[in-house]
């Protein structure tokens, strides 16, 4: 069999394989998980519920759901090696580069580790999804000299996430804005960490691996790095009078503006939709209005400027608000990205697995042929 395989920088035209958990048209603005609208999983779901459909190719029903509530629950605290090793991370470490750690850790632990059978795998999928709070929100005390607070197996993963962090239960409203920001950026097609997390399970090496290769991916500005990026920005602007000079100035020098654009949405990112009202009430009950406004009068100086050229808000835009608006520090808006998108890393190993091809793609070697070793004297 003869193949000429072409060069295709960014794997821009590449599918890489089959998947049933999400699909995307960007033209259209169309998000969905395993053919479920993301806005009505966002209006309707909970984290857990969104995280067994896209492990399993459907909703569950009541018992099914109570019991893997109950299954990742029973995971939530860490060995205690690992709130030991929290303790020695130093203070001004990047919460990235400690929650990669960690992850990568939690496999010293695990006896399974090196299990690699789809049932050892689910039950790993759901430890290091259970575990990733408690390391998140384990390391952000520990850098403000606070105690550990212990994780509660009766709350649900939001409350339990928020309760970790701050010692005291959400509000309604906030645990309600967590679970959407959960829903919401738990999976997306083939993104650069997931294919990253499929190129090290495709070697047949573990979960924990596969994960801590994803969270190196995600951590990159031009991928989950995105929505710090926007609270920087809004920050900078500072003020509504600022707005329309900052924007216009930016756009003149041909600087981007940080939450617009995607890849793969041409139209509005339907994640974007959502969020944009929920936040707008999340940032009056907490007092971070202005926030809401002054994005809002850049979405408007935008939409007149490029929204033609298809660059529209995309999911960063107003998740960097909520999380802000939740009193999140900015450094923890990408580790929370990370607690979600686990989901859909373990969901797309797991998959991939079941037809398992090792991905190996080849270059294009431009570089000269036939050379003559050159003695080191001669050099
Ligand atoms: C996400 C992103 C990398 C997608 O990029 P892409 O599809 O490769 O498109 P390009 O970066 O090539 O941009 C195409 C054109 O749109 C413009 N553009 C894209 N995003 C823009 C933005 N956020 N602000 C202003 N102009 C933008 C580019 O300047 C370029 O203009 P040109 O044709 O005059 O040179 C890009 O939109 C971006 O950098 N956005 C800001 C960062 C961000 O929010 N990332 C999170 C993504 S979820």
């Amino acid at each position: 069999m003869t193949f000429a395989p072409s060069l295709d920088l960014g794997l821009v035209n590449t599918i890489a394989a089959e998947s049933k958990m999400s699909f995307i048209d960007g033209t259209k603005g169309v998000l969905e998980y395993v053919g479920i609208d993301i806005d009505s999983l966002a209006r309707n779901s909970t984290f857990e519920e969104t995280t067994y459909l896209l492990w399993n190719s459907r909703l569950p029903n009541q018992s099914e759901l109570d019991e893997f509530t109950r299954q990742i629950q029973a995971e939530y605290d860490p060995p205690n090696e690992i709130w030991d090793l929290i303790k020695r991370i130093p203070t001004d470490a990047v919460p990235m580069h400690a929650l990669r750690t960690l992850v990568s850790a939690l496999s010293l632990f695990d006896p399974e580790a090196d299990d690699p059978s789809p049932e050892a795998n689910h039950r790993k999928s759901i430890r290091i999804l259970a575990q990733c709070p408690a390391l998140i929100a384990g390391y952000d005390r520990h850098r403000k000299g606070k105690d550990f607070v212990e994780p509660d197996s009766s709350l649900g993963f939001a409350e339990n996430f928020v309760t970790l962090l701050t010692g005291d239960k959400p509000t309604e409203t906030m645990q309600k804005a967590m679970d959407v920001c959960l829903i919401l950026h738990a999976d997306h097609g083939f993104n650069a960490s997931t294919f990253a997390a499929l190129v090290t399970i495709s070697t047949l090496s573990d979960m924990y691996s596969a994960v801590t290769t994803a969270i190196g991916t995600l951590k990159g500005p031009l991928h989950g790095g995105a929505n710090e990026a926007v609270m920087h920005m809004l920050k900078e602007i500072g003020e509504m009078d600022k707005v329309e000079p900052f924007i216009k100035g930016k756009l003149e020098r041909k600087e981007k503006i940080m939450g617009f654009g995607h890849r793969v949405y041409k139209a509005i990112d339907p994640r974007a939709t959502y969020l944009k009202t929920f936040t707008k009430q999340l940032a009056e009950d907490t007092g971070n209005l202005d926030l809401y406004e002054m994005s809002n009068k850049i979405e408007t100086i935008m939409k007149a400027a490029v929204g033609a050229r298809g660059i529209h808000p995309n999911v960063d835009f107003y998740s960097a608000t909520t999380y802000y608006s939740l009193g999140l520090d900015i450094d923890l808006f990408t580790p929370l990205f990370v607690m979600s998108r686990i989901s859909g890393w373990a969901g797309h190993c797991m998959e991939y697995l079941q037809h398992n091809s090792l991905i190996r793609p080849r270059c294009d070697y431009v570089g000269p042929h036939e050379m003559p070793y050159v003695a080191m004297e001669e050099r």
